[in-house]
Parts: C-alpha cells; sequence; structure tokens
C-alpha cells in the first residue's frame, strides 16, 4: 500500500503535479482572520515544490493592509535558469525579474503587490507560502545626522524597529554592497520618505542596491524599517548622511569587503555626473590601499563624506595620466569616499596594508595621513612606513602639515642597515620644519595626538635615488638647518 502511494506520488510529480487552472483575473489573498496561520499556494508542499505546466499564466495579487507587511517564501525552479518566469511587482510597481528563488523572501507592504507566473515552455517548479505581520513600531531609535558631521553615520538595524533619521537639511541614505548571497536580505528593508511608517515609501535596500544610486527624503526625515527576522541583517551596512554632502552625485557603489578576493575592480562610470564609490572597514583605523586607476577624469579621495571645501580631501588623481609611481597608495580610516568628477575609470581598492610599504621604483610619490584629517576629531594618531627600493639607499624627501595642538607629538625615524641615522621628534614648542629629508633604506613615522582633539596629520613623500656619499652629507645639512631654525 505504502509502495503503492509512493509510486502515484512518483507518477504525479513527473506528469506536472495537481494544479489548480489560473482563475479569470487570477488569484487574490487577503489577510487571514487568524492571523497565525500560513496561507499557501497551490497547496501546502513541504518537500517537493509543485511541477506547473507550459504555458501556464496566472497572476497573484496580495493585499495588505496599512500598518502591516506581508512575507511570502518563494520557491522558482526552474529547468532554465535563463528565463524569468516570475515577476514580483511591489506596490510602487516595482518589478523584480525571478529566474530562481531558493525559499527566499519576498515583502509587501501596504498595499499589496503582485506575483506574476508565466511558465512558458520551461519546466517550472513554484509555490509559496504568506504570513502577515504586523510592524514592530512600539520601541522606536531618533539619530541626528548633522550636515557638519565628515563622518557618515554606518547605520545597521540592530533590532526590528523604526529608525527615525533627522538631518539639518535632507537625509541621504547609500547601501554598502553586501556579500552576494546576503543582496537577498535587502528586500526587507523599507525607506519611508518622513518621520514614520506612514510617509510614502521610497523603496527597498535591494532596489537602492541596484540602483547604484541615493534615496533622498524631501523633508529633514527618513523612516527605516527592517522586516523579518533580525539575524538576516546582521551584515548588512547602509551610509546615511545629510544630502549637503551627497547632492550632485549621480552615481553611488558601496564596497565593504574584509578580505581581498570579496574585492573586485569597481568601474566608476561619471559620464552623466559624478560618480562615488564609498569603502567602509569595519575597525576604527583600517585601512585601503589604492592599487590602480585606469580610464580618464579626475579622482578626487576624502577621508569620510565628500565636502564642498575640500577640507577632507587627501588625494586627487587624474586617471588617464600614469599614476603607477603613486600606487600603491595607503587611505586610513572608517569611511572613505572616492569620488570620480567626470569620465570613466576603473579603480582597484584593497582593504589592506600589506603592500604600502615596498617602493618598486625611483621616483615614487605618496603620503601617509591620519584617520580624521581635515575634522577634528581624537582620533588622529598614526603611523607609516617606507623601504627603498630592494637594497638601495633613497632620499626620501617629504614635507609635513601637522596639527601640534594639546600635546601631540611626530617620531621620524630614518635606518639604514637596520641603525638609525635620521631621528626628528617634534612638539608644539619644536613644530615640524615644511620640508626634510633623509637617506636610507627605510622610514619609520609617527603622530601621536595628545590631550585635545586635533585636524591631524598629513606628510607627503618623494623617494628618490640617494647614495652613501651624499646621505652623510645631507644628514649634515639637516643638522645644520635644523639647529639655524633653533
Ligand atoms: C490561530 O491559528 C493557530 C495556528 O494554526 C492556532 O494555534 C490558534 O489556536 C488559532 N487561534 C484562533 C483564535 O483560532
Ligand atoms: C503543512 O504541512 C506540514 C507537514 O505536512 C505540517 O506540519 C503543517 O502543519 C502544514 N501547514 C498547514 C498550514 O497546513
Ligand atoms: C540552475 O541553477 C542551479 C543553482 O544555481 C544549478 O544547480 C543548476 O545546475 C542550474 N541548472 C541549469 C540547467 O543550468
Ligand atoms: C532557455 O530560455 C531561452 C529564452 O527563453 C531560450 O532561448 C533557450 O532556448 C532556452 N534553453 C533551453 C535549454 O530551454
Ligand atoms: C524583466 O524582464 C523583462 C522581460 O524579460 C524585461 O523586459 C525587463 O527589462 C526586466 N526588468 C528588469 C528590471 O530587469
Ligand atoms: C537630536 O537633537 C535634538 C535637538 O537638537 C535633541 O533634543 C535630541 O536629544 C537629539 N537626539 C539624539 C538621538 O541625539
Ligand atoms: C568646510 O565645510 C564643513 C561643512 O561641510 C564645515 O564644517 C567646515 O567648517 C568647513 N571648513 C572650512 C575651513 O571652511
Ligand atoms: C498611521 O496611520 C494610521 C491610520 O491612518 C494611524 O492610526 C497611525 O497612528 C499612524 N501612525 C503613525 C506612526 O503616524
Ligand atoms: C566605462 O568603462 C567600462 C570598463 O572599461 C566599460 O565597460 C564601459 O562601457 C564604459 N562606459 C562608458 C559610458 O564609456
Ligand atoms: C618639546 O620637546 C622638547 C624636547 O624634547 C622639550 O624640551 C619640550 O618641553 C617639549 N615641549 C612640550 C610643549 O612638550
Amino acid at each position: 500500500m505504502l509502495i503503492f502511494l509512493f509510486l502515484f506520488q512518483l507518477v504525479l510529480s513527473i506528469q506536472g503535479d495537481d494544479i489548480p487552472p489560473c482563475p479569470n483575473g487570477g488569484v487574490v489573498f487577503n489577510i487571514p482572520q487568524n492571523t497565525s496561520v500560513v496561507t499557501w499556494y497551490p497547496y501546502n508542499f513541504t518537500k517537493t515544490v509543485p511541477t506547473f505546466p507550459q504555458n501556464y499564466e496566472c497572476l497573484y495579487k496580495i493585499n495588505v493592509p496599512s500598518g502591516w507587511f506581508a512575507q511570502i517564501d518563494l520557491a522558482v525552479f526552474n529547468g532554465n535558469n535563463t528565463s524569468v518566469v516570475v515577476q514580483v511587482i511591489d506596490q510602487l510597481q516595482r518589478i523584480e525579474n525571478v529566474t530562481t528563488s531558493n525559499y527566499e523572501y519576498f515583502y509587501f507592504i501596504a498595499n499589496g503587490g503582485t506575483i506574476k507566473l508565466s511558465t512558458e515552455n520551461n519546466r517550472v517548479q513554484f509555490g509559496f507560502s504568506v504570513t502577515w505581520n504586523q510592524y514592530n513600531v512600539k520601541t522606536q531609535t531618533a539619530y541626528n545626522i548633522s550636515k557638519s558631521s565628515f563622518d557618515p553615520l554606518v547605520f545597521r538595524g540592530y533590532d526590528l524597529y523604526p529608525s527615525i533619521m533627522k538631518a539639518d537639511t535632507k537625509v541621504s541614505v547609500t547601501m554598502m554592497t553586501p556579500i552576494y548571497y546576503l543582496q537577498k536580505n535587502l528586500r526587507g528593508i523599507i525607506f519611508f520618505d518622513g518621520p514614520n511608517w506612514n510617509s510614502t515609501s521610497l523603496g527597498t535596500g535591494l532596489q537602492l542596491l541596484n540602483s547604484k544610486t541615493q534615496y533622498v527624503s524631501s523633508g529633514q526625515y527618513m523612516t527605516i524599517l527592517f522586516l523579518g527576522r533580525t539575524f538576516s541583517y546582521d551584515n548588512i551596512r547602509m551610509l546615511i548622511q545629510d544630502y549637503e554632502h551627497t547632492k550632485g552625485i549621480m552615481q553611488f557603489q558601496g564596497m565593504s569587503c574584509q578580505d581581498n578576493w570579496e574585492c573586485p575592480s569597481i568601474v566608476l562610470d561619471a559620464s552623466s555626473g559624478p560618480s562615488a564609490l564609498q569603502s567602509y572597514t569595519d575597525n576604527s583605523i583600517a585601512y585601503d590601499e589604492i592599487m590602480s586607476l585606469e580610464g580618464t577624469g579626475t579622482l578626487e579621495v576624502y577621508l569620510g563624506s565628500v565636502t564642498e571645501n575640500k577640507t577632507n580631501m587627501v588625494a586627487s588623481y587624474q586617471a588617464q595620466n600614469n599614476n603607477a609611481m603613486r600606487f600603491p597608495q595607503e587611505v586610513p580610516g572608517k569611511v572613505k569616499t572616492y569620488v570620480l568628477r567626470e569620465g570613466n575609470a576603473t579603480i582597484t581598492i584593497l582593504p589592506s596594508r600589506y603592500n604600502f610599504a615596498e617602493t618598486k621604483e625611483f621616483g615614487r610619490k605618496g603620503f601617509i595621513v591620519s584617520p580624521n584629517y581635515g575634522s577634528l576629531s581624537m582620533m588622529q594618531s598614526i603611523n607609516g612606513y617606507i623601504e627603498s627600493p630592494k637594497n638601495s639607499i633613497a632620499n626620501f624627501r617629504f614635507s609635513v602639515n601637522a596639527d601640534m595642538d594639546g600635546g601631540a607629538i611626530i617620531k621620524i625615524t630614518g635606518r639604514k642597515n637596520h641603525q638609525d641615522v635620521f631621528t626628528r621628534f617634534y612638539n608644539s614648542s619644536n613644530p615640524p620644519m615644511f620640508l626634510d629629508e633623509c637617506f636610507g633604506s627605510d622610514l619609520y613615522v609617527e603622530y601621536d595626538t595628545g590631550s585635545k582633539p586635533t585636524t591631524g596629520f598629513y606628510m607627503e613623500f618623494h623617494i628618490q635615488q640617494g647614495s652613501f656619499k651624499s646621505s652623510v652629507l645631507t644628514i649634515i645639512c639637516s643638522v645644520l638647518l635644523f639647529n639655524l631654525f633653533k
């Protein structure tokens, strides 16, 4: 008897399952009386997803009352992975094309949305379950977003409560790209143009990511809601800042890879306006390394947000020039923004500081900068290390611009054959000379903030060919100069 049943089921699944015909106008789903009950289509399937006939078309309309959301657990398996057999259309009439969905969650907010199935000549397995839930709005968190801050708020949903952002002008939000298998979770993040969830929706996190743009509130407020399950959002990050810092930028991409293998080269296409790459690293003093830049246009590098007066801009590169002598270049800080002003360029950035020290050729130029350079901060301490090309003596020429307030100090040490041949110590009563140089095999630089916030440290360097003779002379010269200045 059991074997017979099993065979019967097998035959059914080979021939196509028991699929009801699509009624005229499709199928409408409304919130059930008892919202603990799960609604299934076409029936309660647990292991085997029902197979639909070819050329089957149907619309499934899922209605959602105000203050509720529908969570749809969607299964779509498709013999031909390339055909779009399902479209999910939300209340903004935005369409997501689906080729396969391995029980992924989709969400509809009020007034609901539509799932469109169209199997054409494909072998399609399809089915879903829906539950309706209320927004969790009892607790709310509020954030002030100041236009004078260069530091975007790196935001993640710790809980499923609404977060209300209030900016000085308008709120701008951009999405950091999570690792590919988490991108589907961005469907459950909803942005509202106002101080509560009754405001107009701007769209979902996934739509924001895919559009490579920003959502901007029309007034001072934006509300962010996280639907579904808390743990879905553990590794999701977005940047929130005042629109003052993002207006005029046409395209946004966000990079938050933690390992080199996760970090693709990024194309910044500024052919229709400035294009920004925002990079986020988890630690407070973390590093990017710009490895290469190719194409056309001017790339500006900011620590934190973009500013009009460029106080926190630390470099600018012409992509069409040969920049080989200027890379790799280390850029410290939690958030960095790279803006291509016009043209089209490809940039490669790695989240490390492994490559910076080594110098391949004489002629190299670069800089060492503190992580919050340009804004007043206690977090400005930095160390930097650069070497001469292998087995050579280099002439390290450098200029320093530093805020020595509050007991800040600078130490610069040049070495040759592991011996110190050059040391400088600077503080507020003994500030650094603007231009200096040292001959040796490596240079170590340290800036420490004292008891007060400072605007930081910036040192430009140029590594040229050196020789021992001139080295002795120059050290003597430098010391003489040094004493003269004192
Ligand atoms: C609602 O449905 C759940 C799950 O099926 C059940 O346990 C519960 O008793 C139902 N509640 C009412 C009021 O019918
Ligand atoms: C669906 O089927 C599973 C397993 O057969 C069962 O545990 C579950 O209660 C069913 N759900 C509904 C809503 O009937
Ligand atoms: C379709 O995609 C799934 C998962 O990505 C894969 O396992 C399967 O081999 C693909 N099928 C075809 C026909 O390409
Ligand atoms: C997959 O779908 C595409 C577009 O509908 C079609 O051109 C192609 O022939 C299909 N391939 C197979 C193996 O069915
Ligand atoms: C979705 O697919 C349809 C038809 O396959 C296509 O015309 C449309 O451009 C696609 N839309 C998106 C957003 O990919
Ligand atoms: C935001 O600013 C307002 C008024 O300036 C203040 O009352 C409120 O406490 C601030 N909220 C937060 C979360 O800092
Ligand atoms: C630069 O602009 C920022 C706001 O974006 C402001 O806080 C800062 O004071 C300005 N700095 C200078 C030197 O004008
Ligand atoms: C949203 O609108 C509903 C009905 O219009 C109202 O009951 C509710 O208080 C509003 N919620 C907020 C947060 O304003
Ligand atoms: C920008 O450069 C990329 C990579 O070189 C290229 O694929 C793309 O077509 C270019 N876009 C424009 C608008 O030139
Ligand atoms: C600066 O350093 C010199 C030499 O080490 C020291 O004599 C002086 O007291 C220091 N000044 C301050 C303000 O710390």
